[in-house]
């Protein structure tokens, strides 16, 4: 069967559950907890969850937050492929306000250092049904390395461009066959990348032609899903066809959730996707948005990141 390989970080996450998100010289009463997080990570945890067969390349210190790591890659069964570092293990400082909504600080510490070399030795032998995965809180010639090493192979490469602050080029975004940016993240991307101003509260209300416009000025080749957290999502393609979709463009509704912390939804919905993806490669593309859908909602309902992910595998 094939497989989802996931580049990306691992963090070690402290969370302040507080009423409300800290403003400047603000003191707050939190409730406090930690747990294992990052994007990469939780996008693998996600899906090994969801039923695939799942790597993680990644670079961890040597300390608590990378014994955590490989723990719960042996727990969940997930192929980790550590790069070792001087750096600590990377951070991530997280606040969360009553109504699940986040603001998150990284540490960076040994995800900074994934190197390329690492990345191109730790990719196994890439075959068509295949899914890449990667996020923006590695090193760029990292992520460049990995998706060029998926399209070359003729994987199903995936970026989910986050966090949004990171700037990315051109050349990496030739190599993408689904990007899957959030609302913040578009506009992030439409602004450097198509030199148009849209606000990123905004994009949840846009007409359906004008966003596929804009998706299809962003990545002509390829397919964008953006997701618009209780909004649902909206799915672009180049190519409906290729996909075995009968729209070039639709908006999927959010399954309804009893959200408790929106904490790592995206990369519930990231994660999910891929292992549908490669568990299912057959069912036209909008099965496997509706699943990723469902299993992010789903993710919604318990606290944390890496450790909120459901078991549940594609059927
Ligand atoms: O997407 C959520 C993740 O972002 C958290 O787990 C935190 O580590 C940051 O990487
Ligand atoms: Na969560």
């Amino acid at each position: 069967m094939a497989r989802v390989c996931v580049i990306g970080s691992f963090n070690l996450d402290h969370v302040w559950r507080v009423p409300a998100l800290p403003q400047a010289g603000a003191t707050l009463a939190g409730r406090y907890a930690t747990g294992p997080g990052g994007k990469g990570f939780n996008q693998a945890i996600a899906a090994a969850r969801a039923g695939a067969d799942t790597r993680f390349i990644c670079a961890l210190g040597d300390d608590a937050g990378a014994r955590l790591a490989r723990e719960l890659c042996a727990n969940d069964g997930i192929d980790l492929h550590a790069a070792a570092s001087a750096a600590p293990t990377g951070t991530a400082g997280i606040y969360v306000d009553a109504e699940g909504r986040n603001c998150i600080v990284i540490g960076a510490g040994a995800n900074a250092e994934l190197a390329p070399a690492w990345v191109s030795a730790h990719l196994p032998a890439l075959i068509a049904d295949d899914v890449v995965l990667a996020q923006l809180e590695s090193p760029l010639d990292a992520v460049a390395q990995a998706l060029a090493s998926g399209a070359a192979a003729g994987a199903v490469c995936i970026l989910n461009p986050a966090p949004a602050n990171v700037a990315i080029s051109q050349i990496l975004l030739d190599h993408v066959h689904i990007l899957t940016p959030n609302e913040t993240e578009f506009v992030a991307l439409l602004n450097r990348h198509v030199g148009e101003r849209v606000d990123a509260d905004a994009v949840a209300g846009l007409d359906q032609p004008r966003l596929h416009a804009l998706c299809r000025t962003l990545l002509p080749e390829g397919s964008v899903i953006i997701t618009l957290g209780a909004s649902g999502c909206f799915v672009s393609h180049a190519n409906s066809h290729l996909r075995g979709d009968e729209h070039a463009c639709y908006r999927i509704s959010a399954e309804p959730a009893h959200v408790v912390d929106t904490t790592g939804a995206g990369d519930a919905f990231n994660g999910a996707l891929a292992a549908s993806l490669a568990q299912r490669p057959q069912r036209a593309f909008i099965e496997h948005v509706r699943f990723a859908g469902r299993y992010a909602a789903r993710s919604t309902e318990h606290a944390g990141a890496a450790l909120a992910m459901p078991k549940l595998p594609v059927a």
